[in-house]
């Protein structure tokens, strides 16, 4: 089965075509963004089930960057001891891994360079939250660039074998890709080549880091499914834009927070042809960019994913909620057991992460508690 080959990203020898989708684990101190014990634990579980990489969930780039709490930080020099620590015990279980970087804009969790407020390429208010933002200079834009450089440098440094910048979901990068939340008039703003500027040059302060060898990933929206936000014809000429500089693999997702039944992590996943909801976008993805294709998005069942790869719409098959409830999901595929995954697609398991009890599937923990 092609699910199952031997591939390669650059440097990085991966044993299947299946990626652990980035997945905010909530196992990290509040206060500092330092990883628990409890996160080398559960990713290392994780590599041992078989999965081929595992992306782990969104680190700040910054203080002013936060997205959540109990998110790990990736912005000081500090935390890359914890950090080697996870990536030698992943590599020990036989997995591999890469790290993901946010910066989350307007929809920080803080102020911004010790400000109020948080802040992002223009003045509007965060959809959710209704806070109203501040708009961000050209030198705080080269700031947060340069944050992506160094988080990148430190991931390299800790021993990760990729890294994922985040330009999706309605974080900073990707409100600068969309118009209705970057209405800038300089050369940020405007056209899609200047929504797309902010998104190359973190590219290009990453790539600056850790070298021409090392392999560079994003996870991008294909769409926003908002009005006025990303379209994708937006999406696929940025990553076009990136491949030719250099990128590895894109990883194509869609949907902000605010999209309701059309966010990133949808609901009611039943059927299989409810299965992979950005399939569309993964194939104009693989027509338009000459970079490797993930997709995620609701794989739930080897027959989908199989199709996937036979029908040209991905190269990779990127999968967050079915590792929640099932961390060994690749080794039972393997061995013969192809039902699907029995992720039910709930999104119980957010509550979980913040209350601070940390990633775990909701539905299990229903079920150990009745039975116990
Ligand atoms: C609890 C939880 C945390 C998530 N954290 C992240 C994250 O840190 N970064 C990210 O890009 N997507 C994150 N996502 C979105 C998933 O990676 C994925 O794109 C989405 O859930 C669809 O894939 P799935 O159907 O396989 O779950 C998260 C989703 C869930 C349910
Ligand atoms: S709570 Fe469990 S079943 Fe529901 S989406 Fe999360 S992992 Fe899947």
């Amino acid at each position: 089965m092609r699910s199952f080959e031997g591939t390669r990203i650059k440097d990085m020898a991966l044993k299947n075509r299946f990626i652990r989708s980035a997945t905010w684990e909530g196992l990290a101190d509040d206060r500092t963004g330092r990883i628990l014990p409890r996160l080398i634990d559960l990713l290392t579980e994780l590599a041992a089930g078989g999965v081929g990489l595992i992306v782990a969930g969104y680190a700040y780039v910054s203080e002013d960057g936060k997205a959540n709490p109990y998110q790990t930080g990736i912005y000081d020099d500090d935390l890359i001891p914890d950090l080697s620590r996870l990536t030698a015990s992943v590599h020990q279980a036989g997995g591999r891994i890469a790290l993901q970087i946010v910066h989350a804009g307007i929809m920080a969790t803080g102020g911004f360079d010790g400000g109020e407020a948080p802040a992002g390429p223009s003045p509007v208010e965060n959809p959710r939250s209704k806070v109203m933002a501040r708009e961000m200079t050209a030198a705080e834009i080269t700031r947060v660039v340069d944050d992506f450089g160094a988080a990148a440098g430190r991931i390299k440094k800790a021993g990760f074998d990729a890294v994922q910048l985040h330009v999706a979901h309605g974080y900073l990068l990707s409100q600068f890709m969309s118009p209705f939340l970057n209405r800038r008039g300089d050369r940020y703003g405007g056209s899609r080549e200047n929504r797309g500027r902010a998104v190359f040059e973190a590219y290009e302060a990453v790539r600056g880091a850790v070298g021409p060898n090392y392999p560079v990933m994003i996870k991008i929206n294909a769409e926003d499914f908002v009005e006025g936000g990303v379209a994708l014809e937006d999406s696929v000429f940025i990553a076009a834009r990136l491949a030719e500089m250099g990128l590895d693999a894109v990883e194509v997702s869609g949907g902000v927070l605010w999209a309701g039944r059309m966010g990133p992590s949808r609901t009611k996943i039943n059927e299989p042809d409810q299965e992979a909801y950005f399939r569309a976008q993964g194939e104009a993805f693989k027509a338009g960019v000459k970079a490797p294709v993930i997709l995620v998005g609701g794989l739930r069942s080897l027959d989908v994913n199989e199709d996937l790869l036979a029908r040209g719409q991905a190269d990779y098959l990127a999968l967050c909620r079915p590792f929640i409830r099932e961390p060994d999901l690749i080794n039972r595929w393997a061995g013969g057991d192809a039902s699907p995954a029995a992720c039910i697609s709930c999104n119980g398991c957010f509550k979980g992460v913040m209350d601070g009890r940390g990633i775990s599937c909701a539905v299990t923990e229903k079920a150990r508690t009745s039975d116990g």
